[in-house]
C-alpha cells in the first residue's frame, strides 16, 4: 500500500487540537534552535530530504521563511520562481511540470495565482506512484493556510498571559475581498471560543459572502463596518492589509476609493488598548505609518519571525519528526 501523504492545502484541514500542537512544537523548536548543538540536531532531522519551492507569484517572506525552515531541518531546496525558465514555455502544462517535481523531490511548496491549483495538484499526485506532500504557500485570492498558522501562533504568543486567543476581538482592515490571508485567518479563528471579528473596509472591498456564511455556520460573531476609528479602541488585535490591486486588471479596472481612511497612523496608537496588537501579513504600503513600528504593540515584524518557526514545525510534522523533536527537547532539559 502507498504511504499516506499529508498535504497542507487549506485551513479547513486544521482543528483546535492541531493548532495547539503545532504552536507548542514551534515554541520548542524556537528553544532548541537557540544553541549550536540544537541547530545541529534540527539540521540532522531531515537532511535526507529535498524540497522544490515552486513560486510563480511574487513573494519575499513566504519564500524566504520556507527556505529558511527547510534549511533549519537540513532539507535541500531547489526553486522555480519564473515559469519562463521551465518547460512551460515550450507548451508543457503546469500539471506536468509539477508532476515532474514530484519525481525529483520529497516535498513541493507552491504559490500560484489560481485558487484551487495546489488542491488539484495534491489530488493528481495522490493518484500517481510517487505522491509527495504539497504545501500551499498562497493560492490566488483564496487561501494562505501557512500565513494563517503563523498569525494564530502570533496571537497565541501575544495573548499568552491573557487567556490565549479565545474571547478576543479581532479587526481585519483593508482589501478583505481579495486578501487571502484575511480569508484564511477568519476561517481559522472559528476554532476559538467566543471570538468577535470585525471587517473594516469600503463596500467594494468587503469580505466575501462565503466567509460570512462560514462564520455563521460556525457560530462566530462578526460585524461589518467602514468605520475604522470606531473599531480601533474596541479590539484586541487589528489586522491591517494592503490593497490587492494586482487583480484590478483581470477584474476590469481600478475602483477609486480613499484607502487612507483605512490606515493605521501614529495617532491611532492612543486609541488602541494598552495590550492590543497591530498585525500585518506584509508587504505594507501606507496602511501602517513607519512611526508605529517602534511601539511594542506593533507585532508585524514578530509575525515574520514566527512564520519561520511555525513552518519548521509544519514540515517536521509532515515528515513525522515532531515526536523525535519533542523527545530531544525533553531529554535536553530545555
Ligand atoms: C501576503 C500574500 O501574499 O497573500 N503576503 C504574505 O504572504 N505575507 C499578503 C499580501 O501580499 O498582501
Amino acid at each position: 500500500m502507498k504511504e499516506r501523504v499529508f498535504h497542507c492545502i487549506n485551513v479547513e484541514q486544521f482543528d483546535y487540537a492541531f493548532l495547539e500542537e503545532i504552536c507548542d512544537l514551534a515554541d520548542k523548536i524556537r528553544e532548541i534552535s537557540r544553541t549550536k548543538a540544537g541547530m545541529e540536531y534540527l539540521a540532522s532531522t531531515l537532511n535526507h530530504k529535498r524540497a522544490m519551492l515552486y513560486f510563480v507569484q511574487p513573494s519575499t517572506r513566504t519564500f524566504l521563511s520556507f527556505y529558511s525552515a527547510c534549511q533549519m531541518l537540513g532539507i535541500k531546496c531547489a526553486e522555480v520562481r519564473d515559469p519562463k525558465t521551465s518547460s512551460e514555455i515550450k507548451g508543457e502544462s503546469e500539471e506536468d511540470t509539477v508532476r515532474t517535481f514530484s519525481l525529483y523531490f520529497d516535498l513541493i511548496i507552491m504559490r500560484h495565482p489560481r485558487a484551487n491549483f495546489a488542491e488539484k495538484i495534491a489530488y493528481l499526485l495522490n493518484k500517481t506512484d510517487h505522491p509527495v506532500p504539497v504545501i500551499n504557500a498562497g493560492s490566488g485570492k483564496d487561501q494562505h493556510p501557512t500565513q494563517a498558522l503563523l498569525d494564530i501562533y502570533t496571537l497565541r504568543r501575544s495573548f499568552m498571559h491573557r487567556g490565549g486567543v479565545a474571547q478576543k476581538k479581532i479587526a481585519f482592515v483593508g482589501d478583505l475581498r481579495r486578501g487571502r490571508t484575511v480569508r484564511s485567518l477568519a476561517k481559522l479563528l472559528t476554532q476559538f471560543e467566543e471570538m468577535k471579528l470585525y471587517f473594516v473596509a469600503p463596500a467594494e472591498y468587503q469580505i466575501g459572502e462565503d466567509i460570512i456564511a462560514f462564520l455563521e455556520q460556525n457560530k462566530t460573531e462578526y460585524e461589518i463596518t467602514d468605520d475604522f476609528e470606531k473599531v480601533v479602541p474596541e479590539v484586541d488585535a487589528i489586522y491591517m492589509t494592503r490593497l490587492q490591486d494586482e487583480w484590478d486588471q483581470e477584474e476590469g479596472g481600478h475602483v477609486d476609493i480613499d484607502i487612507e481612511r483605512y490606515s493605521f497612523q501614529r495617532r491611532h496608537l492612543d486609541l488602541l488598548k494598552p495590550d492590543g496588537i497591530i498585525m500585518h501579513p506584509l508587504p505594507r504600503r501606507t496602511e501602517i505609518a513607519a512611526e508605529v513600528d517602534g511601539d511594542p504593540r506593533a507585532a508585524y515584524w514578530r509575525q515574520v519571525r514566527n512564520g519561520m518557526y511555525i513552518r519548521v514545525a509544519l514540515i517536521a510534522g509532515i515528515f513525522q519528526r515532531d515526536r523525535k523533536i519533542l523527545e530531544y527537547y525533553l531529554s535536553n532539559n530545555l
